[in-house]
């Protein structure tokens, strides 16, 4: 449920009504999670306050009572404040309509023991686009829960979204997955659920069969001609992209479906995540699960799937261009990024800078447990302190403040960079000021001054490092950063008119996003930019100028 503020409030009271309605369970005291959008820009609330997650997912198997122990430390590690964990059909109705949620319940008294909230992630009729994580019974059972078809008619792999039987299987479970949330978490330990998990298919765009063949044939359906300007058949609106267009409207379709039923019971908010193609790539041509919520089919999902509040991006690319370029894709005024996976290697953890610079609500690197699976070489050989602290020494900055920046960041010009191949300085003007991240700088003197000798950087040739910063006021910035020096420059000086930097105190934020002071940075720590190392620090800048 998806239309803005008073909507989502009115959600809220529907389901605190149900709530009440069931015999024996307490009303719900905290109001429910959602989304604040204004100006194109969002904040998750949870608790009616400002939310950032800064989140870590656990590994694909790590989903059992027993493995818990082995998630919980490393979150603590992270200074993590959400944990995303799948919940997988066939755990939950390993018989057809036998349920048995005693793995969520370890699940929700580990999460509050610890202090930590939780996004739950649907694993059913997709997978990776695969049924792996659907139960025997419908794994085996081709003929009522059909395999799509091949161009040339025999099945592959992926579930066809065509089928009803499927959809209705899947549903009914999802829905009694949500109910057992409704009676057990009343206080939203669970603050987003996302139905499926990478939804799609690899191999081939679409579903073959008959029934998809006769669909596909037919004029694109009027919701999408409506959202898009397009019409005629699937072929004439989309050209090349159409059998992903196609896939991805009935994809979105069926779980949007889901995430209804499922709302209707809990109003929580519900994304899908999308495996990317290349950014760069043309489209339908770098890759990606066709039918996914990748880049080119965005408008397609969200014209067919309303009740998803956003569709999300796993980013498995290190690079910092591709990287960038898929959050300003994802992050727009009819969608909040959210960044659900990210892989675990350290040099994926700079991205944490642009990533809040686009706004985003949440940020998780995937495969984070103390169970010893390492899913390289997308992400980390190994979780080693040096890995983990690359995430932790930014977690541990923001812990204090998620809520407050979350509230800032949303209220003002924020932008945020990452280190790119080469180590290139990047610059950003905000109103008079232009504002630089430069790297491999020492925190004394300049890397090529002609007067001071220096070794090379540590971080010289290493992808760390990034800057994120909020302009709130004309001449007043917020600004942190890692690995990295930031500069603030007169973007048009006056005749004679030179920049000062007036002051620079290290600190934190309070809830209500007011700054509060730890020191004053001048001299030194001043005197040749503002130096950042691997240990993140928040400042608040004064700009001013003189002539
Ligand atoms: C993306 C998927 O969503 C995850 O569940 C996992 O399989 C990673 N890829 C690879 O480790």
């Amino acid at each position: 449920m998806k239309a803005g503020l008073a909507g989502a409030a009115l959600a809220g009271w529907l389901a605190l009504c149900s709530l009440a309605a069931v015999p024996g369970i307490a009303m719900a005291q905290q109001p429910l999670p959602r989304i604040d959008s204004a100006n194109g820009k969002h904040v998750l609330m949870v608790d009616d306050k400002p939310f950032l997650v800064l989140g870590a997912q656990a590994n694909n198997s790590s989903n059992y009572p027993a493995v818990l122990p082995q998630v919980w430390p490393m979150m603590e590690r992270l200074h993590a404040n959400t944990l995303e964990i799948p919940v997988a059909w066939e755990q939950v109705e390993p018989e057809e309509g036998r349920f048995n949620f005693s793995y969520l319940e370890a699940l929700l008294n580990g999460a509050r023991e610890n202090d930590m909230r939780l996004v739950l992630l649907w694993f059913a009729t997709w997978k990776n686009t695969g049924p792996s994580y659907a139960p025997m019974w419908v794994k085996t059972d081709t003929a009522r829960f059909p395999r799509m078809r091949t161009p040339a008619g025999s099945a592959h792999y992926a579930l066809s979204p065509h089928s009803r039987t499927t959809l209705e299987a899947d549903k009914r479970a999802f829905v009694r997955l949500m109910r057992w949330l409704r009676d057990h978490d009343p206080d939203h330990t669970v603050i987003m659920v996302q139905p499926e998990n990478e939804a799609g298919v690899y191999g081939q765009k679409r579903d073959h069969s008959a029934e998809a063949n006769a669909l596909f044939a037919g004029p694109i359906p009027a919701e999408l001609a409506q959202r898009t300007g397009k019409s005629g058949s699937w072929s004439e609106a989309f050209g090349p992209l159409a059998d992903s267009a196609f896939n991805a409207w009935y994809t979105a379709r069926y779980i949007d479906e889901i995430a209804a039923a499922g709302q209707a019971v809990v109003d929580l908010p519900m994304y899908a995540n999308a495996a990317l193609s290349d950014p760069f790539a043309a489209p339908g041509t770098g890759g990606g699960a066709s039918g996914g919520p990748d880049m080119p089919v965005i408008d397609v999902w969200k014209a067919a799937a309303p009740h998803l509040d956003f569709v999300a991006p796993d980013i498995y690319m290190r690079d910092q261009r591709q990287a960038a370029e898929i959050m300003r894709l994802y992050a727009r005024p009819d969608n909040a990024l959210m960044i659900p996976e990210i892989g675990n290697a350290a040099d994926y953890a700079r991205l944490w800078w642009s990533a809040l610079g686009h706004g985003a609500i949440g940020f998780a690197p995937f495969g984070m447990d103390e169970t010893g699976y390492s899913n390289y070489p997308l992400g980390a050989k190994e979780l080693d302190e040096q890995t983990v602290e690359a995430f932790a020494s930014k977690y541990r900055l923001f812990a204090p403040m998620a809520g407050a920046w979350a509230r800032v960041a949303a209220q003002n010009p924020t932008w945020g960079a990452s280190k790119p191949a080469g180590g290139a300085s990047q610059t950003h003007r905000f109103g008079r000021w232009n504002a630089a991240v430069q790297y491999e700088e020492w925190q004394f003197g300049d890397r090529d001054s002609p007067w001071l000798e220096s070794d090379p950087h540590p971080s010289a040739g290493k992808q760390v490092g990034g800057a994120v910063i909020v302009q709130t006021g004309a001449d007043e910035f917020l600004v942190a950063a890692s690995d990295a020096r930031v500069r603030f420059t007169l973007a048009d000086a006056g005749p004679g008119e030179s920049a000062a930097m007036l002051r620079a105190e290290e600190g934190t934020l309070a809830e209500d996003g007011s700054f509060v002071m730890r020191r004053v940075w001048n001299g030194d720590q001043t005197d040749h930019g503002l130096n950042f190392t691997s240990q993140p620090v928040l400042l608040k800048v004064t700009m001013g100028s003189y002539q």
